[in-house]
Order: structure tokens, then sequence, then C-alpha cells
């Protein structure tokens, strides 16, 4: 077996050993490059080709379009799966027993009252606030409301032990209130707590939807969804906002302000704030008539920056299979709600056009997750500004277990290094000389 890689430089050479992962996958350990070398780095804008940790979550083989959380198919977690469990096996490794999970929900609806003083915070933000700006603020200002959250030094994942654990249940018993708040703030509604009655799934959607002076009434079908959207979402390795989560937590920050760099990362359009934009592509195309050719030719003229949003991935050159997932319920969520959504259509004819459009296929560019995914939530009755929001929340577990893994496997702090291309040494001159 090949266990060694080398390098060349004019006429020295250098080896540098092989590490090899569980599903086979391989990468060249560079740590002693640069001393071995005297001084040579390596560069890869985008990350495109580095590898910057070691993980055992999850498992993404984009050619073939395989997604595994801690070896289990995201197909049969969709299917059968609730969004607890997803979250209990993602941050502990292993999937709850019946008490087990019992336990974590029992500790995270005990850990879900958000600070009065929050509130006022809230207030202070004008009713135009995009939602994920709400959300990635008042979560940083948690940690001054849980001000243990800093003090994380001994990394334990046993359940029995306080602190780590305290702050991943907080975690996931106060965002979820702080997304309800956001959604309610945007509509003007009263703000609502949770009932501990509910589902966790269950008792979100209530915080969100419950009308003043009205009893709330479940939807299982819009229960259904939000929990299979959820765990689609969980995690996805190594990502942008999963690993702004490790690089700030490598310096021992706390985890919500973590957590809250990781929300700020996902916000934006190319990562997850996609599913925002192709709904808003959706609703600009069938306003121009529905021309779905017309917007297919922007997306390939390369002088025009529109893109094809909800297509393509850093990963995938296969179909993501999260899309799969989410197109097949989205029909069922409609058609269960008995809803006729014109967008669906534009969707379904721009998927139809770029999978037989040389350029698509050429660049193996394929439907991602977001693709079909606003088409749900707008479904659910959800503003198009909190569907990155929603994505946020699925993504909890994913973030939260990363930042555990990465401490407890002590990484050092990240510091990537650069090639100066900036001007040599030069004096400087008084401001009447210049
Ligand atoms: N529409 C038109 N052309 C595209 C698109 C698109 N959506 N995506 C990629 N391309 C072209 C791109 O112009 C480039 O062409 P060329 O080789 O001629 O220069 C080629 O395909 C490779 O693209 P890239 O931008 O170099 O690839 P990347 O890996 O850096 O970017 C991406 C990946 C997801 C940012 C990009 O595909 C994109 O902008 N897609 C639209 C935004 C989107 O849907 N994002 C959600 C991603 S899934 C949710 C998540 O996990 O974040």
């Amino acid at each position: 077996m090949i266990d060694k890689a080398k390098l060349q430089i004019g006429e020295n050479s250098y080896e540098f050993p092989l590490i090899v992962g569980t599903e086979n996958e391989i990468a060249i350990d560079i740590k002693t490059l640069r001393g071995v070398t005297d001084g040579v780095i390596t560069i890869d804008a985008g990350y495109k080709n580095t590898g910057a940790c070691q993980s055992a979550i999850t498992f993404l083989d984009g050619e073939k379009g395989i997604l595994r959380y801690r070896g289990y198919s995201i197909e049969e977690l969709a299917e059968k799966a609730d969004f607890l469990e997803v979250a209990y096996l993602l941050i502990f490794g292993e999937l709850p027993s019946k008490e087990e999970l019992q336990k974590f929900h029992e500790d995270i609806k005990e850990n879900s009252i958000v600070d009065e003083d929050v509130r006022k915070i809230l207030d202070a933000f004008p009713k135009s606030a995009h939602p994920m700006g709400v959300l990635s603020s008042l979560t940083s200002a948690l940690t001054a409301f849980n001000p243990s959250n800093d003090k994380i030094n001994n990394i334990d994942y046993q359940r029995t032990k306080k602190s780590l654990y305290d702050n991943i249940v907080k975690v996931l018993g106060k965002i979820p209130v702080l997304v309800s708040w956001a959604y309610r703030k945007k509509l003007g509604l009263p703000l609502e707590y949770g009932d501990n009655s509910l589902g966790y799934v269950e008792n979100i959607l209530k915080m969100m939807f419950k009308k003043p002076n009205e009893d709330y009434v479940p939807n299982q079908v819009i229960i259904t969804a939000l929990n299979k959207l959820l765990i689609l979402h969980a995690d996805h390795e190594q990502n942008c906002s999963t690993s702004t989560v490790r690089i700030v937590g490598s310096s021992h920050a706390g985890l919500f302000a973590s957590i809250s760099s990781g929300i700020s990362a996902l916000w934006g359009p190319l990562h997850g704030g996609a599913n925002q934009a192709v709904l808003e592509m959706l609703e600009a195309i069938r306003e121009d008539g529905g021309d779905t050719k017309k917007y297919m030719a922007k997306a390939k003229d390369k002088n025009d920056p529109f893109r094809l949003m909800g297509f393509g991935h850093r990963v995938y050159k296969n179909f993501d299979p999260r899309a799969k997932i989410i197109k097949v319920a989205a029909y069922e969520v409609l058609n269960d709600l008995g809803i006729d959504d014109p967008i669906l259509e534009i969707a379904k004819s721009l998927e139809k056009e770029a999978l037989n459009d040389p350029y698509f296929v050429d660049r193996k560019l394929y439907p991602n997750v977001d693709f079909y995914s606003g088409i749900i939530y707008r479904a659910m009755g959800i503003p198009v500004e909190m569907f990155t929001v929603m994505f946020a929340l699925g993504r909890l577990p994913g973030w939260i277990g990363h930042w555990c893994e990465m401490r407890l496997r002590k990484e050092p702090i990240g510091r990537p290094r650069q090639i100066y291309t900036g001007e040599t040494q030069r004096e400087f001159k008084n401001i009447s000389q210049r």
C-alpha cells in the first residue's frame, strides 16, 4: 500500500506521510512542510483541496452523492428519525436509547428560558432588520447572560458532567426561542415561550405560529416536513459556517460566540442564504412572465453576474442527496396542504433545462439542498427572510458536534499563512511630500 507522497522542489525531494480515512479518503500530511523546506507553504484559495481536520461526524462523497451522519445514511435518517435523535447522534456519536433521548429533551426544556433582558435587545432592532442579523446578535448576547460559556476548559462528552453539557442543552433550548422571537418580531406578534408538553419540533412551530388569543392547532404534515428539513440540514462536514465555528472555537472562544459567527457565515447567498435567493429568483422569473430560458441564458453569460441559485456545490459533482429528498417532500407537502404553487412548475422546468444543458452538465452543476427547500418553507407559511434562519436552526447540532470535536481533539488555533503580494519595504514620506 502506498503510504508516502514525494515532493520535488528544484533538486530537493521531500517525503510526507499519507493519512487514510475509514472510507479510504487520502490526505498528504504536510505539517512538517515549512520546517523541512525552509519556509515553503501551500496555497489553496477557498480551501478547495485542503483538509482542515480529521473528523468522525459526517461522511460525504460528492462524486457518488453519498451523505452519512456517524455512518447512518441521510435517506434513512430523514425517513425514520426524529430531529432530536439526530442531534444527539451528531453531538455524542451514537443514537440515544429511549431514556437517554427523554433525558436529553428534558434537559433542553429546562434550559430553554431566555433572559427577559434579551427581549430588550430584540426590541432595539428595527422591524426591518434581517432575522439572520438579529439571530446572530442575540446568540452572541446569550454569552453575556450565560457567562460560564467562556470558561470551558475541561471538555467532556459525559452527560453526567456539568459545563459543556449544560451549554449544549442551552444552545438547543434557547436558540429556537430566539428564532421564534425573530419571526414574531417581523410580523409584529407578541413573543411566545415554549410549551413543555410538546415534542421539540412541534414546540418550535407553536412558538412561531401561535396566534394571540387562539389555541394552537398542530398540523402533522407541517411537523413531519420541518422534522425532515431540520435533519437534512443538521450537518454537512467542513462547509463555510462549520469551518467558521471550528476556527472561532479554536481560539477557545465559547460555544455561543462560535455559533453566532457560524450564523453570520451561513447568512451569505453562496451558502445558507441561497434558499432565500432561490425563492426570490423563482418569484422574479414568475413576475417576468415565466421565461426560464431567458434566465438560463443569463446564468451562462459570463458578463452577467446572475447565477442559477440553488444550483452547483463545492463538493457535490452529482445530485445532492438532500435535494432528491427535499424535492419529493416538496410535492408531498404541497399536495397534503392542497397548495398549487406556480413556482414549483418554474423550479421543475429550470431543473429540467439545466440537467440537459451542456454548460451545467459539463460543470457538473446539479440542484442543491436549497433549490426546493424554500418552496416547502413557503407552503408552511414561513416568510422568505426566515428561510436561512430555519437552516441555522437545523445546523445547530452539526455546529455543536464540530465545536466539541475540535476542542476534544485539542486542535491548535486556526491560523492560515499567506503569500504576500504587496509593496516591498519603502520609506515613509511626510504628508507635504506626497
Ligand atoms: N449558476 C451558473 N454557473 C455556475 C453556478 C450557478 N449556480 N455555480 C457554479 N457555476 C459555474 C461557475 O461560473 C464556474 O464556471 P467556470 O468554470 O466557467 O468559471 C463553475 O461553474 C465552477 O463554479 P465555482 O464558483 O468555481 O464553484 P465553487 O465550488 O467555488 O462554488 C457554489 C460553489 C455553491 C458557491 C456555486 O455553485 C454557486 O454560487 N451556486 C449558487 C449558490 C447556491 O446555490 N449556494 C448553495 C450551496 S448548497 C447550501 C450550502 O451547503 O451552502
